[in-house]
């Protein structure tokens, strides 16, 4: 049931976003991964769509259920993603991009799977950047003369707010939302730090579902200010 004493502070809105790792080929049976549950994401994914927002979560490799009324699109490597969430921001109007996607991607993957040769000898990987998604559709959107209002998390091992800052003005966005350490991969509660151009504001320990939902009211009251 659609928790119908949520105020419909996104009505009216698309929201997409995206969630969990993405999962980068080396072979057909192996790559390269990391931790990420998608919990955040998709507890966001949720929220928005009890505030009453068309909902679009881009996820990658994640055993979850899709939040009622959301619709989802799966997807595997960074490339993948930022091809879904290109797609799927042509009409939309919020854009919050929680997935931990992989930085580097192997550089040439393998049709076949790779064998031992029996040398003794390992294989040596190289590696090649990936496309930033959230920098390449906040500016792509821009460029065309767009309001997407842009969302992005930081997960940092160290100086949170510093990094948010920065991270923020190089991604070109309005919000960033830092994860408070210690990191928190697959746990159901977490904290978070809200960092836009006044400042930085904390959002208490809580659940995954109610940091969500804070955070859906917190994109909600920054939208008409921002639109200007
Ligand atoms: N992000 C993205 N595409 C990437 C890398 C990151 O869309 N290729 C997004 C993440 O979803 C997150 C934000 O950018 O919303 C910050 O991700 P993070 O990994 O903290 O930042 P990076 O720019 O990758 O910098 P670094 O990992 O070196 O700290
Ligand atoms: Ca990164």
């Amino acid at each position: 049931v659609v928790a119908h004493f949520q105020p419909k502070v996104l009505l009216g809105e698309h929201v997409v976003v995206t969630a969990g790792p993405t999962f980068e080929a080396m072979d057909p049976i192996r790559g390269i991964t990391n931790h990420s549950s998608g919990k955040m994401g998709f507890a966001i994914a949720r929220a928005a769509r009890e505030a009453g927002a068309r909902v679009t979560l881009v996820a990658g490799p994640v055993h979850l259920p899709t939040p009622r009324g959301v619709q989802r699109v799966d997807v595997a490597s960074a490339q993948q993603m930022l091809q879904a969430v290109q797609a799927a921001v042509a009409d939309a109007s919020v854009f919050v991009a929680t997935a931990a996607v992989a930085d580097w991607r192997p550089a040439d993957p393998q049709m076949h799977k790779i064998k031992k040769d029996g040398s003794g000898q390992t294989p040596v990987l190289r590696f090649v950047e990936n496309p930033d998604i959230l920098h390449t559709v906040a500016q792509g959107e821009r460029a065309r003369g767009r309001q997407l209002f842009c969302v992005g998390f930081a997960a940092e091992s160290e100086n949170l707010l510093e990094h948010a800052k920065a991270k923020r003005l190089r991604k070109g966005i309005p919000l960033l939302v830092g994860n408070i350490g210690p990191l928190t991969f697959g746990q159901d509660d977490n904290s978070l730090l809200l960092v836009d151009e006044h400042g930085a504001r904390e959002l208490p320990r809580a659940s995954k579902l109610a940091l969500a939902r804070e955070l859906a009211s917190e994109i909600a009251v920054r939208l008409r200010p921002w639109r200007g």
